[in-house]
């Protein structure tokens, strides 16, 4: 049986992926420096001795080659994912994001790992003109965490040229379910428990996105890494429908069974939420669904099943 890498396994939709690929039979080795994961996302497959886990940090070139050692294929997970925070602090997306990156592309290098998933973002094609966007519409990020993914694409794409590394480029929407501890849908939650009464959304509201749900994103993940041939491939992964910041507000609201919030907008310039933020952003799909994938959720239900589930994983009543 094939034996693969999951980096950045102990976060949310490494874990998830880590859940999937034990339970085809992969011998599966997860590196995570638990800087946003959670050794806990991971408990039953270490319980169980399912995986080796390696807690070390990519910016390291020694755990990088140490990670990749006797491994067939690599889902290149590990990145920091905080958008807002890229543009605060532009440095630590660079090393966490293209540093680690290219420490592990060298690693698999040397050590003659031939094959690369790697968890790329919406974000690299920033405000597009035209919604929804297909593969080929232009690069053009407007945050650090954008243009970081955008570099580990291109990075990645001169690595597979060169080296005969096959690469799956995989651009998510915004993907979301249980164990997320990051983005929107967690931030609003955690204003609501803290102020039933107020709720501060950044932005206008009115800001467009798609969501997927975990269980689709996965599937979709395996999807496009067992059915690519080619040398490099990039798809889109996400909904062809969309919400506003507001109706997830509004969702989330009702969910808790609060009355009478009173919602405070925070937009900046052109009604986006924070520096980097994107106002409108949809994604073509059809690529995606050529090789047989059709999420099984709408983004609406994605984002009420997740806040559900994330309300009874930190145990909320409602
Ligand atoms: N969640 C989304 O909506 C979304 C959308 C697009 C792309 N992505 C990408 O998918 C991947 C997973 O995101 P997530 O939402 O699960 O986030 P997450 O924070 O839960 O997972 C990232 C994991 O990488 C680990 N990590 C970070 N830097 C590392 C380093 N230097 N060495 C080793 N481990 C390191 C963290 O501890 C964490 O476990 C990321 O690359 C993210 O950019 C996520």
């Amino acid at each position: 049986m094939m034996r693969v890498l999951v980096t950045g396994g102990a976060g949310f939709i490494g874990s998830h992926l880590v859940d999937r690929l034990v339970h085809e039979g992969y011998k599966v080795r997860v590196v995570d420096n638990l800087s946003s994961g959670r050794t806990e996302n991971l408990r039953r497959h270490i319980d169980s001795n399912a995986i080796e886990f390696v807690i070390g940090d990519l910016k390291d070139p020694y755990i990088a080659l140490r990670s990749v050692e006797n491994v067939d294929a690599v889902f290149h997970f590990a990145a920091n994912p905080e958008v807002r925070v890229s543009s605060i602090d532009p440095e630590t997306h660079f090393n966490e994001n293209i540093v680690a990156t290219f420490n592990l592309l060298e690693a698999m290098r040397k050590r003659n790992v031939r094959e690369i998933v790697f968890a790329s973002s919406s974000s690299v094609y920033g405000e597009p003109d035209e919604i929804p966007v297909d593969e080929n519409a232009p690069i053009k990020p407007v945050s650090v965490y954008g243009a970081s993914k955008a570099s580990c694409e291109t990075l990645i794409h001169a690595y597979s040229k060169l080296y005969k590394i096959k690469a799956v480029i995989l651009r998510y929407a915004n993907v979301v379910g249980p164990r997320l501890r990051h983005g929107v849908i967690w931030d609003l939650i955690n204003k609501l428990i803290r102020n039933p009464r107020e709720l501060e959304i950044l932005g206008d509201g009115r800001q467009i996105r798609s969501y997927i749900y975990i269980d689709d994103a996965i599937e979709a993940t395996i999807n496009a890494w067992r059915k690519t041939d080619a040398d490099y491939e990039v798809y889109n992964i996400g909904n062809e429908d969309w919400i506003t910041v507001d109706e997830v507000a509004d969702e989330i609201i009702k969910i808790m069974r609060l009355k009478d919030v009173k919602k405070i907008y925070k937009p900046m310039l052109h009604g986006v939420g924070w520096l980097g933020d994107v106002k409108r952003i949809t994604l073509k799909i059809d690529k995606m669904k050529r090789i047989g994938f059709k999420p099984s959720m709408s983004s609406k239900e994605a984002v009420k099943t997740t806040a559900r589930k994330l309300l009874e994983e930190i145990s909320v009543k409602i």
